[in-house]
């Protein structure tokens, strides 16, 4: 084998040197394909990651919205709730199955007159000082069956309160207990109009009834009168002289009560005017007063529209009332004549307040029924009379116990409208 030449050995060195370089350039070759397939397989995995968190977000966003319009459309359907409980005219009071009173609403707080109870409040307790309300309201609990527009009476004579209520029995499932929904309106002012109806009504027919019969009644008893008064008792020996007298006697007074009676059954047209109350309570107590016993008038009384005489007539029946029985009770009579505005203004209450012994227990009851008395010389219709004046004003008459003793009668007339 011939002597390798330098240039051979160039020749190999330059090949050796050229082998390396092609062996680093294909490992380098490698490792570059190898990292694009890494980067290649990385990058994809995280765009898919990103692609699934955006969708979660959206749905997250789309539920959020969706939660916020079924709070805004729940509060809004809370709010019409509250506000028509709150808008009624009539009175809504509901019982939880506990027994609690959980929504008393405006209207059944003014016509209650429970402005400022708390709640929720045991029912029985909360209606105390209505028992016929707290009556129906507790049927109701007990029997589980509706009660339909019943018409209850759950106020005094000064603050008559009339109401329909209806109870509808409340269940809440999978809860043992009894509520109720109770509905009730006033219809005070509804039965005030129908008793004043159907007393006008019977006045009517009582003074149709009786204006004949009592004429006639009358004719004859002047008849005996006359002829009593032609035979002098003083030329009449006894017992002659007493049982004239005693005819006379008893004419007289009989004359008086047909007089009143026929007054008081009569019907009675009304001339209405414009009146100072003040004025014609003034004059009552003159006519019904002396010098002995003095009336205090104190108002405010405004203006009425009213008949002049009769109105008259009923204040002084109403004063020589309460003098009578201060006098036959033996004390030096008292006596007020107190006007106050009510109702924001739509009526005028007048209170006749004496110092005397008040109204015996079965004489209040009584007191307006014609020929209801209690004095040996009444005719009992005093008071019947002040009641069919009062009624044909379309006013309200009654009388209480006096606050410091004695008695009071309430007249309450309404005012004249605009
Ligand atoms: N101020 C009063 N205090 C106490 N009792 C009264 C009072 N006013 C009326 N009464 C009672 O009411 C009854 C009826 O009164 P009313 O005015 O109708 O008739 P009277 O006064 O008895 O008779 P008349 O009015 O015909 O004289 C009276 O008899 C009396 O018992
Ligand atoms: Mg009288």
């Amino acid at each position: 084998m011939p002597p390798i030449t330098p240039a051979g050995y160039a020749f190999i060195g330059l090949t050796a040197i050229v082998a390396v370089l092609v062996a680093i350039l294909v490992f380098a070759v490698l490792r570059f394909a190898s990292a694009a397939r890494d980067t290649r397989r990385h990058g994809s995995g995280s765009m898919e990651t990103a692609l699934l968190s955006a969708a979660l977000q959206e749905a997250v966003s789309k539920l959020k919205a969706q939660e916020q319009a079924n709070r805004a459309r729940a509060e809004a359907s809370e709010r019409l709730s509250e506000q028509i409980v709150a808008g009624l005219t009539s009175g809504l009071l509901l019982v939880g199955v506990e027994g609690d009173v959980r929504i008393l609403n405006p209207a059944a707080r003014r016509i209650l007159g429970l402005q400022d109870a708390a709640l929720p409040a045991p029912w029985a307790s909360l209606l105390g000082p209505w028992p016929a309300l707290a009556g129906v309201v507790g049927e109701g609990l007990r029997s589980g069956t509706p009660i339909i527009r019943r018409a209850v009476s759950v106020g005094t004579p000064a603050r008559p309160l009339h109401l329909g209520v209806t109870v509808s029995p409340l269940a809440e499932a999978g809860v043992t207990g009894q509520g109720a929904i109770c509905l009730f309106s006033d219809l005070t002012s509804v039965v005030a109009l129908e008793e004043q109806l159907r007393m006008k009504e019977a006045l009517a027919r009582l003074g149709e009834l009786t204006a004949g019969l009592a004429h006639e009644f009358r004719n004859g008893l002047a008849t005996i009168h006359g002829y009593a008064r032609l035979l002098d008792p003083a030329t009449l020996e006894e017992p002659e002289r007493t049982y004239v007298q005693g005819l006379r006697d008893e004419t007289t007074a009989l004359g008086e009560v047909v007089h009143n009676f026929l007054n008081f059954a009569k019907p009675q047209p009304l001339t209405l005017v414009p009146l100072d109350l003040q004025a014609v309570v003034a004059r009552a107590a003159e006519d019904a007063g002396s010098d002995a016993v003095r009336i205090a008038v104190a108002g405010p009384f405004g203006e009425v529209e009213g008949d002049e005489v009769l109105l008259r007539q009923a204040f002084s029946n109403l004063i020589r009332n309460a003098v009578e029985a201060c006098q036959a009770a033996g004390v030096a009579p008292v006596v007020e004549v107190v006007g106050e505005a009510g109702g924001a203004d739509a009526w005028v209450c007048v209170t006749v307040r004496d110092n005397g012994p008040g109204f015996a227990p079965d004489a209040l009851e009584r007191a307006f029924q014609p020929f209801f008395t209690t004095k040996a010389s009444g005719t009992g219709l005093g008071l019947a009379l002040v009641q069919k004046i009062v009624v044909t004003h379309n006013g309200r008459v009654w009388a209480t116990p006096g606050a410091g003793g004695g008695a009071e009668v309430h007249v309450q007339l309404p005012r004249p409208r605009g």
